[in-house]
């Protein structure tokens, strides 16, 4: 009898541990995404549009940041955050898990958009041919990724 709370207190703790991580994994990502809209939006596009002036160690920065989600996309979404619950507007879709390597591609595609335009930008006007294809990227793993929470 005994034993058996042990076991059962132990599974509890176990369980709780698990939600504990996934809400630790949730947290993250959506800080890398609100980065990645922080850099895209509010860096790059905000000297497109002209709304800032252009600045080439900006640049390098937002870049720098996009690449390191590149890096970072494939290890955001492991299988144990399957189902896991994300507060605000938009959730892990379970299509990460059900089309793993679609996903996979969408990673890679976004790496390399990004790779390339570090190699790219150097004024204003490669930053303005470049930024709208990365921003591409980003919708284009949203579309299919990404579900709008109601
Ligand atoms: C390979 C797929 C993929 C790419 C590429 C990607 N995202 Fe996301 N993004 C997601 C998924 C999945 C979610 C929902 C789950 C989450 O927040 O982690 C999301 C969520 C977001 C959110 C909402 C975060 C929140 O607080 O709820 C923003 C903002 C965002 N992405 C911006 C961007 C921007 C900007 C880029 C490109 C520079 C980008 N993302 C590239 C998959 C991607």
């Amino acid at each position: 009898m005994k034993r058996t709370v042990v076991v059962a207190a132990a599974a509890l703790l176990l369980g709780a541990g698990a939600v504990m991580a996934q809400d630790n994994l949730v947290k993250q990502s959506q800080d890398i995404m609100k980065a990645n809209a922080k850099n895209l939006g509010g860096v790059l596009i905000a000297m497109v549009k002209g709304e800032k002036p252009y600045d080439q160690a900006a640049v390098n920065a937002a870049l720098a940041q996009l690449e390191d989600t590149a890096k970072k996309l494939p290890t955001m979404y492991p299988a144990s955050m399957k189902g896991a619950k994300y507060e605000g507007d938009y959730s892990a879709s379970p299509k990460i898990w059900e089309d793993h390597a679609g996903f996979q591609a969408k990673i890679d595609s976004f790496a390399k958009v990004v790779t390339e335009a570090k190699a790219k930008i150097k004024d204003l006007d490669s930053l303005k041919a470049t930024a709208p294809g990365i921003g591409k990227e980003c919708g284009g793993c949203h579309e299919t990724y990404r579900l709008k929470n109601s």
